[in-house]
């Protein structure tokens, strides 16, 4: 039993912190975060190590090189940054832009949108190509850009999640170098779920995000620079502008120079034992089972909801991403209602647009530890229960 502390404080405990935190258990099937594996909670729980102990710095380098095993790369400097997905993007612009630099944004979705911001807060000059939401670029569009704009750094998103379109990466990184240009790429949305081959793609900076097909808590992301990346950031002609992001001395903590690992911040201990037990189920499985699986129940859900009735919001097949998927809401349905619906009857969480998606579509996540042939049919089953709740909702209000 807790108690409430005798205190003489004029500002006293809250009385809803005098218990221990109780959460409901849902099953996440939202664009992320997705339900982190039992096994990696179990990690999560292990008991602390100090963030220079041996044991602890040997954790740090099992996620290195399983990050290189799902990145399909030998960069040496593949880490995690202490934070979610976004600090990984920003750790990315702090490092290799400098004031003035020119960046090159492909915008067809939120996440674009983000990197443009980022990029101008690091004092970049930010040019963009833009596609409408939904629809991917293809190289001419870019090497157009390339040509106009003569970028020193270019970003695509690979998943991009708001939209729910996949970008073919082939030949894009090519065409970045062939005019002196890095290519960032953003696979939170993708990395373990979706093919990518770093090296074969010649990218130069790319991260990602542990709640997704990492089956991972929120708070450890994937990154990975090249060589061609890391020696534009040791080349700096000006500091790295973020002290907590910066590559040099996260590189030393991660022991990927040659100096004595020291000291820059504690790392964040228990997401790390998550992300490293993440790693380690995608490693048992097997990346290419992975995105077999990824592939097959997407599939799988594409096919029960068009039996359904209901139309994908992507129509070309290949350009859908078959981690998240947006499912247009038909006309007379209340999207809210059947997502809180499904929350209240099933537990289960799906969600709706983001940006230019809001309102119109609805969003349903396959990923990582969730993405099963059970989790496709219960949501089918919830989806087509909502619906009938809604149609015979319209009929009486109707009669
Ligand atoms: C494609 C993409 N990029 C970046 C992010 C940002 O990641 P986080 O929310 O972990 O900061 C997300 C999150 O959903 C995402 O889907």
């Amino acid at each position: 039993m807790a108690h409430k502390a005798q205190s003489a404080l004029p500002i006293s405990a809250p009385t809803s912190l005098l218990t221990p935190i109780k959460v409901p258990q849902r099953l996440l099937m939202g664009p992320g975060p997705s339900n982190a594996s039992p096994r990696v909670l179990a990690a999560s729980a292990l008991p602390l190590l100090g963030h220079l102990h041996k044991e602890f710095l040997d954790v740090m380098d099992e996620i290195k090189e399983g990050l290189r095993y799902i990145f399909q790369t030998n960069n040496s400097l593949t880490i995690a940054i202490s934070g979610t997905g976004h600090a990984a993007m920003e750790a990315a612009i702090a490092n290799v832009v400098e004031r003035n630099d020119k960046v090159l944004v492909a915008v067809n979705g939120l996440w674009g949108a983000r990197v443009f911001d980022l990029s101008s807060r690091y004092g970049a000059k930010v040019t963009t190509i833009k596609k409408p939401v939904g629809q991917v670029f293809t190289l001419e569009e870019i090497e157009e850009g390339l040509i106009r704009d003569k970028p020193k750094l270019f970003f695509i998103t690979h998943a991009e999640s708001s939209a729910t379109v996949l970008q073919p990466l082939e030949g894009i990184g090519r065409l970045c170098h062939k005019h002196n240009c890095l290519l960032l790429v953003d696979t939170v949305a993708s990395l373990g779920g979706i093919p990518i081959k770093v090296d074969e793609l010649e990218i130069d900076i790319v991260y990602s995000g542990a709640q997704k097909c990492l089956s991972s808590p929120p708070g450890a992301s994937p990154i990975s620079f090249s060589p061609r990346a890391w020696d534009k950031v040791k080349n700096r002609k000006t500091k790295v502008e973020s002290f907590y992001f910066d590559l040099i001395q996260l590189a030393n903590y991660w022991g990927v120079d040659d100096q004595p690992r020291r000291y820059h911040h504690t790392g964040p201990i228990s997401s790390f034992y998550a992300l490293r037990e993440g790693i380690s189920i995608l490693c048992n499985e097997g990346l290419e089972n992975s995105w077999r699986r990824h592939k097959e129940n997407s599939e799988l859900l594409w096919n029960e909801l068009q039996k359904l009735g209901l139309e994908l919001y992507v129509k070309k097949k290949i350009a859908r991403l078959p981690t998240v998927t947006a499912v247009n809401v038909p006309n007379g349905i209340n999207w809210k209602e059947v997502a809180t619906f499904i929350m209240q009857k099933y537990n289960l969480e799906i969600s709706g647009g983001l940006g230019e998606t809001a309102g119109k579509v609805w969003r349903i996540g396959l990923m990582g530890y969730n993405c099963t042939k059970e989790n496709v049919q219960l949501i089918t089953a919830a989806m087509y229960d909502a619906l009938q709740q809604q149609r015979q909702g319209s009929v009486k209000s109707s009669l």
